[in-house]
């Protein structure tokens, strides 16, 4: 097997590497020249701009249980929370006047919004603010209600396909999920015209190798315009808060492997990330992410959208995640846009 700046190299020129190369990469001690051959190619796509989003966490109810997740039904411990329609344009209203010019609109899989809410929701923002871009993240639904929200004037879709093997799938959710069915989702919004996020988690509970493999292998299939990933982080109150965190090596090897396999794509810095060290997200553009997604829900709720333990941007210090960021990019020597920042597939 060639050695590791080998390897590297050819990803990097063809975009793509065998199943035993890209394990190699993925769990590389030294990765200088995965991550200078990351930020090089970056830079030819997108130069210094970091893309900026601004998330809404509107609801932590949800009807779902999966293990990882704190805000799994199955928490009786969790307060739950919802923002109305007039709550969520406040967040736009301000939002707007920091600069973002994408909202998303992230949650639970709540059945309290019901899809003409939803379309009454996001036709709202598009109307008050026709230069931003909508995004929304709820989770699975069936193409007909995506096609609804698509018409509303929905312009992107988050969904992480969270692991693409059947057999990790079952291990991260109870039995009324699918791996199909998420796969499904996927197409459909694609086929819709939407642009689409996916993603996964890195350390996830009983994750191999060869799961990540079959993630970036996914992806390949899928060619999503947004890839999203983070750590793993357990949650006292799921059944994995005994489990370890995922590992920050890996999920920056993983980034800069993502930026070489999908040049054009639009890759978060994650909170996550910036959960498992203070500074993961400056980490994570440089090894090759070019968005950050700072909270705009409103202070008094987000304590309470707790996805996994010890989350950062939920205290009072945090009323301002923009200007931070945008600190943080800076010292990272990139520059924050206030740019709908659409995907990039040209080059
Ligand atoms: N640790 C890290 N990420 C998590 N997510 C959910 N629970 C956790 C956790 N415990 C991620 C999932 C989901 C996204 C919104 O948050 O990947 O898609
Ligand atoms: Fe939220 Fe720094 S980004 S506090």
């Amino acid at each position: 097997m060639d050695d590791i700046n080998t390897i590297t190299d050819r990803l990097s020129a063809d975009r793509d590497a065998s199943d035993d190369e890209l394990k190699i990469l993925i769990d590389a001690e030294k990765s200088d020249r995965l991550r200078e051959l990351a930020a090089r190619r970056r830079m030819e796509y997108y130069g210094l701009d970091v893309y900026t989003r601004g998330l809404i966490e509107f609801t932590n109810y949800c009807k779902n249980n999966c293990l990882y997740c704190g805000i799994r039904a199955g928490n009786s411990d969790q307060k739950r929370y919802r923002l109305s329609k007039d709550d969520i344009l406040a967040c736009c209203r301000e939002g707007y006047e920091l600069g973002f010019r994408t909202f998303v609109l992230q949650g639970g899989e709540d059945l309290y919004y019901t899809d003409s809410m939803i379309c009454g929701i996001v036709s709202s923002i598009k109307s008050g603010y026709p230069d931003c871009a909508v995004t929304l993240s709820l989770g699975e639904k069936e193409r007909e209600s995506y096609q609804s929200f698509f018409d509303a004037g929905a312009d992107r879709y988050l969904l992480r396909h969270e692991t693409a093997d059947e057999e990790h799938y079952g291990k991260l959710h109870p039995e009324s999920m699918s791996l199909k069915n998420r796969k499904r989702c996927l197409f459909d919004l694609k086929e819709i015209g939407y642009q689409v996020g996916s993603g996964f988690m890195v350390g996830s509970p009983y994750q191999t190798l060869d799961n990540l493999v079959s993630d970036l292998r996914f992806l390949q299939e899928l060619m999503p315009d947004m890839i999203g990933i983070g750590p793993f982080i357990p949650h006292e109150n799921t059944p994995f808060g005994g489990f370890e965190r995922g590992s920050l090596k890996r999920t920056l090897n993983l980034i800069s492997i993502l930026r070489l396999m999908f040049p054009y794509a639009l890759i978060p810095a994650t909170t996550a990330l910036g959960t498992i060290h203070p500074l993961g997200r400056e980490m994570g553009i440089k090894a090759g992410a070019n968005v950050v997604m700072p909270n705009l829900s409103p202070v008094g709720v987000r304590k309470l959208y707790s996805l996994y333990d010890d989350k950062i941007c939920t205290g009072e210090e945090a009323a301002e995640c923009r200007g931070c960021l945008e600190r943080r990019v800076q010292t990272a020597g990139y520059r924050l846009t206030v740019d709908i920042g659409n995907v990039k597939r040209g080059l």
